[in-house]
């Protein structure tokens, strides 16, 4: 199962454009066949983008996963999508085995699942994740969202034990006079940065309302484009010689037991 998961631990950093624009890449270019699967029920943007009816959902889907075409919207050759649950509430009620199902049956029919998520993890987004093939955790060009997702990254890793190795940062949005800064806090920190995406100024998520085609001229589109074509950056990962993100390990355990400790103490 070919899943890509988009993630971050800060709202409009870029999630959806990324998960979408890597939709029309491998459908169009790669000519596989893929779905773009929504996971944000904040409510996301596929209905609006998409113009997809509300009872085309993934509560649906996963109600009826060998039938799981009927909730599906085509939206160009080889690209499908499956927009999200209509509310949290919903979301959470799908199974972890309803989710596993889905997926084991869409595979059968799609080689891309791409996934876009909300910026707030919940135990579905996990379950995914735990299967996901790679993970692109976003970040735009500043030191707290950077700080916020290597806190994320030493939660998936410790607390939900998903695999280190598929996840990738990916800083998006980059502007070339705040490069020394945050590339010296990723030497610091020690978490490699698989891939840079620019600030470009003639992207627009908007522009996948009417068929999105614009996106191919876009920078954004050649430099993710080259991302996935080389592996998600495998040969052009920064290395370090800490073990990535270390003190955000000691961080997020130190902050962890601290919740334990106080939730006990309340309940005490
Ligand atoms: N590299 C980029 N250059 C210029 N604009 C960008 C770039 N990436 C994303 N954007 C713009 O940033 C805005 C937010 O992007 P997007 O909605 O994809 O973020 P998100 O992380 O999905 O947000 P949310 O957390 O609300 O789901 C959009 O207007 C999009 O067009
Ligand atoms: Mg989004």
């Amino acid at each position: 199962m070919n899943i890509l998961a988009v993630i971050s631990s800060k709202g409009g950093v870029g999630k959806t454009s990324i998960a979408l624009t890597a939709g029309f890449h491998y459908s169009r270019i790669m000519k596989q066949q893929t779905l773009l699967m929504e996971l944000d029920s904040s409510p996301g943007d596929f209905s609006i983008l998409f113009d997809i009816e509300c009872n085309k959902s993934l509560e649906f889907a996963v109600k009826f996963p060998h039938n799981f075409q009927n909730y599906l919207k085509k939206v160009k050759e080889n690209l499908f999508v499956l927009k999200g649950a209509s509310d949290p509430f919903t979301a959470e009620n799908i199974g972890s085995d309803e989710i596993c199902t889905l997926l084991e049956s869409v595979s059968t029919k799609y080689q891309n699942i791409i996934i876009d998520t909300q910026t707030v993890l919940s135990r579905l987004i996990i379950d995914v994740l735990k299967i996901s093939a790679k993970i692109i955790l976003l970040t735009d060009y500043s030191i707290e969202s950077l700080d916020r997702s290597l806190f994320l990254y030493a939660s998936l890793v410790h607390r939900h034990s998903v695999k280190k190795e598929k996840i990738i940062l990916v800083v998006n949005r980059k502007r070339m006079s705040d490069f020394f800064r945050i590339w010296d806090f990723s030497r610091i920190s020690g978490f490699p940065i698989s891939g840079f995406i620019s600030y470009d100024r003639n992207f627009d998520k908007n522009s996948f309302i009417s068929g999105g085609g614009k996106v191919f001229s876009t920078k954004l589109y050649r430099q993710l484009a080259s991302l996935i074509d080389s592996g998600f950056g495998d040969s052009r990962v920064r290395k370090s010689g800490k073990q990535p993100a270390l003190q955000y390990y000691c961080r997020y355990n130190n902050r962890h037991k601290k919740d334990v400790e106080e939730s006990e103490g309340v309940l005490l």
